[in-house]
């Protein structure tokens, strides 16, 4: 019989794009608690020092760096500091993605163009810019963080660019599960239903998150933390045979 399942990350260093807030910031700290040091990327103007003190809270190691994931070259240069700094990168978490909504008649190009170049290339670029480092040593385990948005067409929201931006994250996942898998990585995605980050917290949108709440067999939203745990378990050796996987995380909402 093979081994028991192993649920914590002891191969190596991490990387978590968009790590400043919300469903990043709970798998940083997911990740750290999981046993593997973590690199937080963000932005250049985004303050990552919640993050970090979050990370020290549960005896973990952080170290915040700065790249947009638009960028090749800054994404290259994460993952050297990440290795330089924290040892070989074993594990990494695509994760950086913008809302965005607007009906499909009057959309600008440049909104769709701005939308696709986080959500799509961003993704893409991260998880070349990852696997260029993982394949000299064998293998790693990616995570992309999709959302139910590229599942079904979200009821009442008009945002065509986002729900097909984030349908490409599930079927790049699987595209690269499969070239990838012969170089040992696996690459799986993480789809969360509503998640109370900041962008859900804001009063003026408290009648869309109730409506969000009933429309979901579970009746609330996820706290951010609730996505990190099945992300740590799909970089984990216990998901050793899960690969282009795309685990729908959203307390049964597209169930109905
Ligand atoms: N909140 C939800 O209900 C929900 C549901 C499904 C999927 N998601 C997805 O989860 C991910 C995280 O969302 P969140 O709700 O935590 O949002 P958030 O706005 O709190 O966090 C997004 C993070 O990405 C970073 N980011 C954005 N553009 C970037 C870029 N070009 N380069 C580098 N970093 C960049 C931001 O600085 C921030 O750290 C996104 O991909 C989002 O689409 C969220």
């Amino acid at each position: 019989m093979a081994g028991l399942p192993n649920f914590s990350l002891p191969h190596g260093a991490a990387l978590v794009t968009g790590a400043s807030s919300g469903i990043g910031q709970a798998i940083a700290v997911a990740i750290a608690a999981a046993g593997a040091p973590v690199a937080c990327v963000s932005r250049g103007h985004v303050d990552q020092q919640e993050t970090l003190s979050l990370v020290e809270a549960v005896g973990g190691r952080a170290l915040a760096l700065t790249a947009d994931v638009t960028d090749p070259d800054g994404l290259a240069d994460a993952v050297a500091r990440t290795e330089a700094e924290l040892g070989p990168l074993a594990y990494a978490v695509n994760n950086a993605g913008i809302g965005a909504g607007g009906g499909a008649l009057d959309l600008p190009l440049e909104d769709w163009e701005r939308v696709y170049a986080t959500n799509v290339t961003g993704v893409f670029l991260a998880a070349q810019a990852e696997a260029r480092a993982m394949v000299p040593r064998g293998g790693g385990a990616i995570v992309t963080i999709g959302s139910i948005s590229g599942h079904i067409a979200n009821r009442g929201l008009r945002q065509a660019v986002y729900n097909s931006s984030k349908a490409a994250v599930s079927h790049l996942t699987r595209s690269l599960a499969a070239e990838w898998a012969p170089q040992g990585i696996r690459v799986n995605c993480v789809s969360p239903g509503y998640t109370l980050t900041p962008m859900n917290a804001r009063p003026e949108v408290a009648d869309e998150v109730e409506r969000f709440a009933d429309e979901t067999p579970m009746a609330r939203l996820a706290e951010p933390m609730e996505i990190a745990g099945p992300v740590v378990f799909l970089l984990s050796d216990a998901a050793s045979f899960c690969t282009g996987a795309d685990l729908v995380v959203d307390g049964g909402f597209t169930c109905w």
